[in-house]
């Protein structure tokens, strides 16, 4: 297996910010870049913030604490991140074209034994694995929502993957206290995301043909379900814009108008009512 002892994180938005923290916390070197100056300065007062927070609440030493954030740094320049990585996170935004470029750019750029991974909700790793000259050293390791808080992590072994790869992600991911799940076989939205979709789809057709507001389908799904929140303050919280891109890149693919975001998806898109990162999406929040 590979020695993983650093670690770049490539997109410092959502996801990645914390992924990287996540990363810097269990003991690995991490260098997190973005192409966005902004998304790089608030992943830095983020962990700059977050790190005193828990000494404060007693769930790190002040040691922990200074020792994570020297591990951690923040760079726009991706060479100076990714030059001397043994596994890459990537964490850019959900377009297939997007990812194969920076996976293209990391394949030239990272030393030979390296993992490139994605943090991808729905693209298979073997969609992105033939930019690179390593296909197979190339899988997918899908995080979820809030990083540092959530344990699951789902690693898919694409036909392409070599075993030693899945087996240094999993072992990468029980260091950093996750649990990960590995998937034998590349399905469009792994496990959860397929199932999170499935509510979803069923939740929006309740709301948009008037059965119910999008408040009491949330409270249904909490209290009928035992769910933790409702399909709507979900959406708020992993963000509108991606649930448009991620089905209209699958309407794409398929060519099926069921696979087209609703119409309460698109109408929010173009009102840049994402959720929680623009301040409103079904729920308002104070920013
Ligand atoms: N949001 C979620 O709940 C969630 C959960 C699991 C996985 N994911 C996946 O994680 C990935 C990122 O999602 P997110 O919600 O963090 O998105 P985001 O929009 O919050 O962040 C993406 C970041 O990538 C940066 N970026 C774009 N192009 C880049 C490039 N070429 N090089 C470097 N950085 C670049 C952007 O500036 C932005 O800061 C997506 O693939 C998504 O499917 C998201």
């Amino acid at each position: 297996m590979v020695e993983v002892k650093k670690i770049c994180v490539v997109g410092a938005g959502n996801m990645g910010h914390q992924i990287a923290l996540a990363a810097a916390l269990a003991g690995y070197n991490v260098k997190c870049t973005d192409v966005s100056p902004e998304a790089l300065r608030r992943a830095e007062e983020f962990a700059n913030r977050y790190l005193p927070e828990r000494v404060a609440k007693g769930k790190l030493t002040e040691d922990e604490a200074r020792a994570a954030r020297g591990r951690l740094s923040f760079t726009p320049d991706l060479t100076e991140a990714a030059r001397d990585a043994d596994l890459v996170i990537e964490a850019v935004i959900e377009k297939l074209d997007v990812k194969r470029q920076v996976f293209a750019q990391l394949d030239q750029i990272c030393p030979p034994h390296a993992i490139l991974t994605t943090n991808s909700s729905y693209i298979v790793s073997s969609k992105i694995a033939d930019a690179t000259r390593r296909p197979e050293k190339v899988c997918n390791m899908h995080f979820f929502n809030p990083a540092l808080v959530m344990k699951l992590v789902e690693v898919v072994k694409g036909p392409h993957v070599a075993e030693e790869t899945v087996q240094t992600v999993m072992a990468v991911c029980r260091q950093m206290g996750k649990v990960p799940v590995l998937l034998h076989k590349e399905i469009y939205g792994f496990l959860v995301n397929r199932i999170v979709q499935a509510i979803r789809n069923e939740a929006l057709y309740l709301y948009e043909t008037g059965v119910a507001s999008f408040e009491d389908i949330d409270t249904a799904v909490v209290h009928g379900l035992g769910h933790p929140m409702g399909p709507f303050r979900l959406v708020d919280l992993t963000g509108i814009d991606l649930a448009y891109y991620v089905s209209m890149e699958r309407y794409r693919e398929t060519g099926d108008p069921r696979h087209k975001p609703s119409p309460t998806i698109v109408e929010k898109f173009f009102k840049k009512e994402w959720g929680r990162k623009t301040g409103k999406g079904f729920y308002t929040y104070c920013t």
